[in-house]
């Protein structure tokens, strides 16, 4: 054991080895053939498992990078572009800081010309039939197939990721992805019907699994009928350029990927460019907070994969072995540069001593070294930034009073290299605990029933992934849901499949890449391109009634119609202590309302979590409710018709059509409640692997001013039949067609805090909604303007908004105001895997 101080002190390539062979020296990189110990007996062998170097061949992809000249251009239109005045940057080897090439730092000129060129593509590619789309994903799939061990060995040198695993894991699926999306490009058309593809996609991505994050975001975008510019990560874009010559070598048709190369300046420009209409992005959760301020307002589709600090729970009957099996797969896997490396290890109290001390000795055997090597388990750190961020969280952790152990051995000083590290003592709410160190550094800390290890779990702002690990099934599956991450592994970890959704909860980002779900992120509704604009008119609210008003015509006197507000069940004063005054269409003042405010907001968003027991009703309650809603409606038809008359001056007919509708739609989401359905994806392991939908919690909506209660009921209506508490801002032009509903809610068995009903200025009141961290998700409809500003202000948490952009929607055209694409934003799917066999 050593402390780890005095880690990175003695080089050692094979660190398994370390002193205990007095024969056994520390290696050169390029030392070749490394000399055998001689071995005396068999004992001998298996007492001490010496490994002799494994190395792989490097060869030809040295001799690739030889033939580029060590200088690699971008991929524009087909070719390897050349611009004038070009400015490089360097690519260098992590095993040994050497430089492997030189790229291009694409600015404005590059990042255009790849824009227009895949606008250029976009028509002829889009138009393609499924088959034809399909053919040349599967082309590409053969095709990297065929050179894989280059793709893997570059990899391995411009990543330092040990070569086992670019071999045996990344390569694999990669090739597997595009398999996959050769599929979704031939059933597009019959499994996604009423979708059509975005357009330009730009794809930024990460360091960590430089192809296969590649893959991942190509895939289905050209599956789906769209063109592609993306940006590799500065520090890894070799085997992204590796991967245009290939799309050269099947005669992908020019523009429709395009690959510039460049830092965050040039990801910038990709997100700011007008004629891009989708963003994905992976990588950190600070740079997602800017692509979501960035792309507010634009009408951009986003889809943000960032980073995690994901619980990796061991129960005390769990098979410890195995478990710690599974920690090594978790957290030092790819050096622990993964999104959803099982960062913090959760251990049950009476088996914490045991895994620890199981843990440690595995830890002694791990080998730290070059990533070429076949025996390496652990290989390089990408870069000096990387590393340096890593040593110091390290020593914060510490300073922090946190007890750190590393293995004895020491890593290679060449290179940039970092020792498995373990930290006990850690306290749940320090830096070791809450940071994303995003390096071989695993933090422990304990719980002694299942609801602490939930809690424990859960105290993150991440939400990525978790892996639970008992022998109790029932036990892992009652966990599983109670766990906000996107991902849940049971008695197994960083299993990963094109079949299967792969996303996060809270701000680990939202979207999913894989399977169906990933291929939504890729496609609109047609619907939305027919939607004309609002015409521009300002909120305008009158706190008092004006001198010029005709009065009170038509309805009962003032006494009876001064709504409150509908928070947690109950009819509520307004905080402000102000009212605002109803008009009918016709300018007459009709009554007067409470004007909501920040308060009140804040208060309907406390009843809406207190609600929580409503998202774990089973489904066919949450159906009846509805139907039991409709069914009261329905009885007050007449007054809800004549309100509606009155107030919108429509006739008699229409309005009694909009309470018609209204019934019909909420007869239509309950009979969705049971039948909205997950999946079980096909991924090819022993494995189930469940694709569950969940309410994303509490959910903010902000109604339009038209149809107020046909708008209100079609969009509230999913979102609870799927297990959301909402806190709604009615139609701010006749609110009282809401307020009307509190008693048909409380006659209805709606429990307290389903819904809540905060009248008042819908923009004010939707600000408020947007900057709330316990809002996980918003939906708006009203202007333009305001779309954006909710985009921008709800990068704080990072919640998943569903806006307008300032599009009028037709509430009574049933393509548009009702079905999938709102049951669909209504939830967030979660994968659970779950292994079966012995
Ligand atoms: P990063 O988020 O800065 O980089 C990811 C990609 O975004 C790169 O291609 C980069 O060039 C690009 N980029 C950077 N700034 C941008 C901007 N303003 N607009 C558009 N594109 C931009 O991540 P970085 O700095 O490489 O790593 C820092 C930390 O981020 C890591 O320590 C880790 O915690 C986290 N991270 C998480 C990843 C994940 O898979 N979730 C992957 C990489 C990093």
């Amino acid at each position: 054991m050593k402390n780890c101080e005095l880690s990175s002190a003695k080089p050692d390539y094979y660190a398994a080895n370390r002193l205990a062979d007095p024969r056994h020296t520390p290696l050169r990189r390029h030392s070749l053939p490394r000399p055998v110990p001689q071995m005396s007996t068999v004992r001998e062998v298996f007492e001490t498992m010496e490994y002799g170097p494994a190395p792989e061949q490097e060869d030809i992809a040295l001799i690739w990078l030889k033939d580029h000249g060590h200088a690699m251009r971008p991929f524009v239109n087909g070719e390897f572009a050349r611009f004038i005045d070009e400015v490089y940057f360097e690519s260098i080897n992590p095993r040994d800081g050497k430089r492997l090439a030189r790229l291009v730092q694409c600015g404005e000129t590059e990042v255009n010309a790849a824009v227009a060129a895949a606008r250029a593509a976009f028509p002829s590619w889009s138009a393609l039939s499924g088959h034809e789309r399909a053919r040349y994903l599967y082309a590409i799939a053969r095709q990297i197939q065929k050179h894989s061990r280059l793709f893997a060995v570059l990899e391995s040198l411009d990543n330092g990721k040990p070569i086992r695993e670019s071999r045996d894991i990344d390569l694999p699926l990669v090739v597997r992805h595009f398999y996959h999306h050769a599929g979704w490009a031939q059933l597009r058309n019959e499994t996604f019907i009423g979708y059509e593809p975005v357009g330009v996609c730009g794809q930024i991505i990460p360091w960590n699994f430089p192809l296969l994050m590649l893959a991942w975001k190509v895939a289905p975008a050209l599956a789906a009928g769209n063109t592609v510019v993306l940006k590799p990560a500065e520090f890894t874009s070799l085997t992204a350029l590796l991967f245009a010559e290939l799309l050269q070598q099947i005669s992908l048709p020019p523009g429709v990927v395009n690959i510039v190369t460049g830092n965050g300046q040039t990801g910038e420009l990709i997100v700011r460019h007008r004629d891009v209409q989708k963003i994905a992005f992976t990588g950190s959760t600070e740079v997602g907070r800017i692509i979501r301020r960035e792309t507010a307002g634009t009408g951009k589709k986003l889809s943000l994969e960032l980073g995690g600090k994901s619980p990796f729970i061991v129960f005390e009957d769990a098979d410890l072995d195995g478990a710690v099996e599974g920690v090594v797969d978790a957290i030092w896997f790819n050096q622990g540069q993964v999104c959803c490396a099982g960062s913090r290890l959760l251990l049950q109290e009476s088996i914490a001593g045991k895994m620890i001390e199981k843990l440690r000795h595995r830890m002694e055997s791990l080998r730290v070294g070059d990533p070429l090597d076949k025996g390496v388990d652990i290989g390089a750190i990408v870069a000096p930034v990387q590393l340096q961020r890593i040593q110091q969280l390290v020593e914060q952790g510490r300073a922090e009073g946190a007890t750190c152990w590393q293995p004895s051995w020491a890593v290679p000083k060449e290179g940039f290299f970092f020792p498995p590290t373990l930290f006990t003592n850690v306290e749940p709410a320090s830096v070791l605990a809450q940071i994303e160190i995003f390096g071989p550094v695993l933090v422990t800390m304990t719980f002694r029933t299942p609801g602490e290890a939930v809690e424990l779990a859960n105290n993150t702002i991440y939400g990525l992934a978790a892996s639970i690990w008992t022998e109790n099934l029932n036990l892992a599956l009652d966990i599983a849901p109670k766990l906000k991450a996107g991902v849940i592994w049971i008695n197994s970890t960083n299993l990963f499949d094109a079949a299967s959704g792969f996303g996060g909860y809270r701000e680990s980002g939202f979207g999913r890449e894989g399977g169906s779900e990933g291929m939504y992120e890729y496609l609109v509704p047609s619907w939305e391109r027919f939607q004309p604009d609002y015409e521009k008119q300002e909120v305008a609210l009158r706190p008092y009634p004006s001198i010029y008003s005709t009065g009170n015509r038509h309805l009962e006197p003032l006494i009876d119609r001064s709504p409150k507000l509908y928070i947690g069940g109950k009819q509520t004063r307004s905080d402000s202590g102000y009212s605002f005054t109803v008009e009918d269409a016709d300018g007459n003042h009709i009554s007067e309302t409470g004007l909501g405010n920040r308060k009140d907001v804040r208060n309907a968003v406390e009843a809406a979590a207190k609600a929580g027991s409503w998202s774990r009703a089973t489904a066919h309650l949450r159906g009846q409710i509805l139907y039991y809603l409709a069914e009261n409606l329905s009885v007050r038809t007449t007054e809800f018709s004549n309100r509606l008359a009155s107030l919108t001056g429509n006739s008699r007919d229409e309005a009694q059509r909009e309470v018609q509708r209204a019934i019909e739609r909420l007869f239509y989401y309950a009979a969705w409640a049971d039948k909205y359905d997950g999946d079980v994806h096909q991924t090819p392991f022993r494995s189930v692997t469940l694709a569950m939908p969940e309410p994303w919690g509490v959910v903010g909506v902000a109604c339009p001013a038209e149809q107020p209660l046909l708008a209100l009921v079609s969009l509230i209506a999913p979102l609870i039949v799927l297990g959301n508490r909402v806190v709604t801002i009615p139609s701010w032009r006749f609110p009282l067609l809401a307020t009307d509903l509190y008693q048909v809610l409380d006659t209805s068995d709606v429990p307290p805090g389903v819904i809540n009903l905060v009248t008042g200025h819908p923009d004010e009141l939707a600000m408020v909604l947007a900057q709330h961290d316990d809002v996980a998700a918003l939906w708006y409809v009203g202007s333009a303007k305001v779309s954006g500003l909710l985009e921008r202000e709800s990068a704080g948490n990072l919640k998943a908004t569903w806006v307008n952009h300032g599009k009028r929607r037709n509430w009574f055209d049933d393509h548009q105001a009702q079905g999938w694409e709102y049951l669909r934003h209504a939830v967030q799917i979660k994968n659970i895997w779950v292994p079966y066999g012995e």
